[in-house]
């Protein structure tokens, strides 16, 4: 049987969400990812290192009895939510923290739990001087908000329209634009240098916005930023299997149970934490190149946040299984990404 063995990786952007959630899906990113960067956007926000240091406790308990029977204890890195009316003290005090390894920009209204966010970045100039001084990691969800702007452009409006002047106004803040979707943004976080990094997500890599459509409406391939145009696909995959040192792993896993997601509103949020690392697989073995997996799965997002990459190796046998129809969520189920559908990577556990 062909395997693939990598240095373990790790998720540089990953939904857990709380108690009793928290511990439904806490288990299935312990078992495959090294780290992960934990996203802050609960209800109501991790606001300040205390929620953090807090949120983290729950992550371990809920990780505890999974990366015991592994060697490496699974490390969540936290992240703090930026608002209006973030201070100065909560981004030193996070910059001091060694568990804390960023801070958040939703612009308000943009996702999922984002109605804390900013709503106008000028009033966090403040926070983005502090951060570029602690050299503290900007995680940007980056889609304009405007509503009349077209929900396939957001991303690239967002580029234009802040994500440039952000640059240009503190060139040396470090920033990961979170999980791109399109052409335009591999192209402006190419020709950025070490403070610009990109997360890529496995659907983004595996769909295009056809998926959405495929015989009906599909609200478990909805996600935002929204899936895009082919030509959009394969640029991604293009940035994620060609070894450069801007983009990595993130897989954006953003559990919602199946009532949310199939319903006259369904909420944005794709599951792929139960087979992450195997779908990014699938990715690269329909790209036809595993050369770079192991630098964009386990090495460039840990150069980027200045950390040693992890000790441990995980392999994947090259094996047909199917990705599980549906998983149990607390007291509510859970569709993953792919459910019922081949992989041809697996997890050896
Ligand atoms: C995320 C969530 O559900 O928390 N949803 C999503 O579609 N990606 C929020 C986010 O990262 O935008
Ligand atoms: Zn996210």
């Amino acid at each position: 049987m062909k395997t693939i063995t990598i240095i373990t990786p790790d998720d540089w952007h990953l939904h857990l969400r709380d108690s009793p959630y928290l511990e439904a899906v806490a288990g299935d990113t312990a078992r495959q990812f090294g780290r992960a960067i934990i996203m802050p956007n609960l209800n109501p926000p991790i606001r300040n290192v205390e929620d953090a240091l807090h949120y983290r406790d729950r992550i371990l308990a809920a990780t505890s009895l999974v990366s015991n029977l592994g060697t490496n204890q699974f490390q969540p890195l936290m992240t703090l939510y930026l608002t209006d009316n973030t201070s100065v003290e909560d981004i030193e005090a996070a910059s001091d923290c060694e568990f804390v390894f960023g801070a958040k920009l939703y612009p308000a209204g943009a996702t999922t739990n984002s109605d804390a966010g900013v709503t106008d970045l000028s009033k966090i100039h403040g926070l983005f001087e502090a951060m570029q001084k602690h050299r503290l990691v900007l995680q940007i969800h980056g889609e304009a908000t405007n509503p009349e702007v077209d929900v396939f452009d957001r991303e690239k409006v967002f580029i234009e329209q802040s994500l440039s002047q952000i640059r240009r106004d503190f060139p040396e803040l470090p920033i990961v634009f979170e999980h791109i979707t399109t052409h335009e943004a591999v192209e402006f976080v190419r020709a950025g240098d070490h403070f610009l990094g990109a997360t890529i997500t496995p659907h983004h890599l595996l769909i295009n916005r056809n998926a959405l459509f495929r015989g009906g409406i599909r609200p478990h391939h909805y996600c935002l930023p929204v899936v895009k145009r082919e030509q959009h696909r394969l640029s991604l995959v293009e940035a994620a299997s060609g070894g450069e040192s801007h983009f990595f792993a993130g897989t954006d896993s953003a559990p919602h149970s199946q009532t949310a997601k199939e319903s006259a509103c369904g909420c944005a949020g794709v599951y792929s934490a139960c087979c992450a690392v195997e779908l990014y697989a699938e990715a690269f073995e329909r790209a036809g190149d595993f050369t770079h997996f192991e630098t964009f799965m386990s090495r460039n997002g840990a150069d980027f946040y200045g950390l040693p990459q992890n000790r441990g190796k995980i392999t994947l046998n090259q094996q047909e299984w199917r990705v599980p129809e549906s998983l149990v969520y607390a007291d509510s189920k859970l569709i993953p990404f792919m459910a019922g559908e081949t992989l041809n990577w697996k997890f050896q556990q």
